[in-house]
């Protein structure tokens, strides 16, 4: 017999099925035995009667975690039975036959609990079991929800998804970059993209006006509560728009986002407040103020607009760095300082917070070679470094490259908010530690001694 998935049991009452998927718990009553099992779509409870004594044998062997296939009748539950806050609480599965398809160790936790008094180490470590807890299986859910979402409406808005590659040439942006030594060319490095920032506006250049990926993103930085070394973006470009333009797209897209998958969330203010980086850094000592009216309220969302953000800063070392990234240009009337006195300049940038979280920044970019150019000696390149780093940037400009723009809203932000989460990790499936580390595969490891010789490296342990 064909197996029917747990959620459509409802329709099935007075018939026979058959169920596949977990025990989730099992209630031994002597005579008879509930027990609860589970599939991805829902739970079900069933009782094993003492005059099936197949059923009843197989169910007294049955432990949380074990993998089965059960058959048995769909009937209504008696009246003072039935449970109205479960989804199923109408009906119950009468068991004629269990077939076990795996038995199972204890867990280490328990996965029914919503997991927050667990040691948060033990939980990634057993990551496949953690991620049976019903909150995560709805976080990582409503992730999937909330990206369907982005994809529909950049496709509906007639965006095109490229894919750019994982394997680029190192252009630091900002952040410690990865890097992956090449096999075929001893001695030379491919590193992994901090954001795809180069191949968005070379697929501008290239004529597709509208580009978006769902781009996964590396960055070899310190991790914290908000920030995983690998993540994943909403990455847009456009050609021929203007800071206005993306902003109020942006708006509508976050707008009709929480409209439709969380309707019983408000949001502070629409259109959402702009507000200087100087007005914010003076009033709110930082760059992401926290316009909510009642932080306690779980259902508040204040969104907001960061603008007019300097071209550059300071560095640790005293030189000069580019606070967006340096393809950014500065904001109209404002060029003629980058001659005169760049660390005055503003930049046509933007990011969009909330609650008190960045939650994505873009800006208008720079299209003009001669421009580009001045930014990266202001950077302090010289001509060889320029050339060697992003000569294929300031050739791209010479071939009829088009205004352009765009911003990279941040997903994982974006989902822990929703969801109300605390931490990033709580809403990527298999996530790092803070130290970067995949706790359950064992990642960084070492390599093959083979693998190194391939690859041309020799180890010398750091002191
Ligand atoms: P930016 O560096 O501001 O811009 O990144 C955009 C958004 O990505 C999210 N984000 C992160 N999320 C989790 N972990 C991290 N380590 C992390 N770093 C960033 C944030 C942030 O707002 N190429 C530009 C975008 C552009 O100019 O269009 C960029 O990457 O939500």
């Amino acid at each position: 017999m064909q197996r029917t998935y747990i959620k459509d049991l409802k329709n099935r009452i007075g018939q026979e099925v058959v169920i596949k998927g977990w025990v989730d718990v099992r209630r031994d009553h002597g005579k008879i035995i509930f027990i609860d099992f589970r599939d991805s779509t829902g739970r079900i409870q069933s009782v094993a009667l003492p005059n099936n004594k197949d059923a009843h044998e197989t169910a007294s062997k049955l432990r949380s975690e074990w993998v089965i296939a059960a058959t048995g009748i769909i009937n209504k539950r008696p009246e003072k039975m039935v449970s109205k806050d479960e989804e199923n609480g109408s009906i119950e599965l009468e068991l004629k036959k269990i077939e076990i398809l795996n038995e199972a160790n204890t867990p280490p936790f328990d996965v029914r609990s919503d997991g927050r008094d667990i040691n948060e180490d033990l939980r990634l470590k057993y990551r496949y079991l953690d991620l049976r807890r019903p909150r995560m299986q709805k976080n990582i859910r409503q992730r999937d929800k909330i990206i369907s979402f982005f994809r529909d409406y950049m496709h509906k808005n007639g965006f095109v998804e490229i894919e750019t590659p994982i394997l680029m040439k190192g252009t630091p942006e900002g952040s410690r970059e990865y890097i992956v030594p090449s096999r075929l060319e001893n001695g030379k490095f491919y590193v992994l993209p901090q954001s795809p920032q180069q191949f968005k506006q070379l697929s501008m250049v290239a004529g597709f006006e509208k580009y978006f990926q769902i781009a996964r993103c590396f960055r070899d930085e310190d991790t914290r509560g908000d920030r995983q070394p690998e993540f994943t973006q909403l990455d847009l470009e456009m050609s021929f728009i203007t800071q206005e333009d993306i902003i109020s797209y942006i708006e509508g897209m976050f707008i009709d986002l929480i409209k439709t998958l969380y309707p019983n969330k408000k949001i502070t203010k629409t259109p959402f407040p702009r507000i200087t980086y100087a007005e914010s850094m003076e009033k709110y000592g930082n760059d992401k103020p926290d316009m909510r009216v009642n932080k306690n309220d779980p259902n508040e969302l204040a969104l907001c607009w960061v603008v007019d953000f300097p071209m550059f800063e300071k560095d640790d070392e005293g030189g000069v760095q580019a606070v967006h990234h340096p393809f950014t240009a500065p904001k109209a009337g404002d060029e003629h300082l980058l001659d005169t006195d760049p660390l005055k300049a503003l930049a046509n940038a933007y990011d969009i917070v909330l609650n008190g979280y960045e939650v994505g920044g873009g800006s208008i970019r720079i299209h003009n070679r001669k421009m580009q150019n001045k930014v990266f000696e202001i950077l302090g390149l010289d001509n060889k470094t320029i050339m060697g780093r992003f000569g294929h940037m300031l050739e791209a400009f010479e071939y009829g490259a088009p205004p352009h723009g765009g911003c990279a809203p941040g997903i994982d932000r974006i989902v822990m908010l929703l969801e109300n989460e605390a931490n990033i990790r709580e809403v990527i499936p298999f996530a790092k530690t803070g130290e970067g580390k995949d706790l359950m595969m064992g990642a960084p490891s070492e390599v093959a001694e083979k693998q190194l010789k391939e690859l041309g490296i020799e180890l010398r342990k750091r002191k």
